[in-house]
């Protein structure tokens, strides 16, 4: 992953200003522009029922209330989620495919979410932008730890957290607005000294595992 400078854009209250680069994607703070894609793709039961703060039916009035109230404060970051024109769709422009970032509240860890548009389901790309997003938190923030949520009923999203190394450290209730309802939810967490190793790991991962030699002859 790396990370750029910004370039200067109309932003309405950009909570980072970071730009992240993965393979694949490109992730940068949400923008005015960004309100007609984040309403089409929002509006959708099955990302709003697993999410704990999108309306639903969502128009594009919440898609501008959502760009222009976006959590600020030291250590949050919000993040629109594209795919790069380089490689993955080399004939058109940046893909937007769906949002994530991390916010503390009441003086905890911060707490990651994220989701994308139901097309762009099962290609490995919440997992790749959570990892991003995991390598700022700690690396560029010096976060100590992360904390993550899945509804007991959303296995894809519990999958990503513990791809992402997240431990599972309970079960409690999250309050899901769309269905104006608490749910159980299992809870993760994630901290430094993990992440450090897990980072350590995959950069000395032995390349190759060669098979076990056969001892017959
Ligand atoms: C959850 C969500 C972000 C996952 O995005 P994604 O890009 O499809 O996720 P990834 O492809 O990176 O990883 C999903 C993993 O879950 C697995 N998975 C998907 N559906 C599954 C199911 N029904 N049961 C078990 N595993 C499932 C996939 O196989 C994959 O694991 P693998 O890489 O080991 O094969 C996406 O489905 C979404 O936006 N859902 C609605 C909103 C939401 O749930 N947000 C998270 C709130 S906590």
């Amino acid at each position: 992953m790396t990370i750029v400078e910004a370039t200067p854009g109309s932003t309405l209250a950009e909570s980072s200003t970071a730009v992240l680069e993965t393979e694949r994607l490109v992730l940068r703070a949400p923008r005015i522009e960004d309100m007609a894609w984040i309403a089409e793709l929002a509006d959708n039961r099955n990302v709003a029922e697993m999410t704990a703060n999108i309306p639903h039916p969502y128009g594009m009035a919440d898609a501008a209330a959502f760009v222009a109230n976006l959590p600020s404060g030291a250590g949050t970051a919000t993040f629109a989620i594209f795919l790069r024109t380089d490689g993955y769709n080399p004939l058109g422009p940046p893909i937007p495919v769906g949002m994530c970032g991390f916010v503390a509240r009441n003086g905890e860890h911060p707490e990651i979410g994220y989701w994308l548009g139901e097309p762009y389901w099962g290609r490995g790309i919440a997992t790749e932008a959570v990892r991003a997003l995991i390598d700022h938190a700690f690396g560029d923030l010096r976060h100590e730890a992360l904390l993550a949520a899945a509804r007991v009923v959303n296995p894809a999203s519990r999958h990503v957290i513990e791809k992402c190394g997240f431990q599972w450290t309970g079960a409690g209730l999250t309050r899901v607005r769309s269905i104006g309802a608490s749910v159980p939810v299992d809870r993760f967490r994630l901290d430094r000294s993990l992440w450090v190793s897990l980072r350590a790991w995959g950069a000395t991962a032995h390349p190759t595992r060669g098979r076990v030699p056969d001892r017959r002859h």
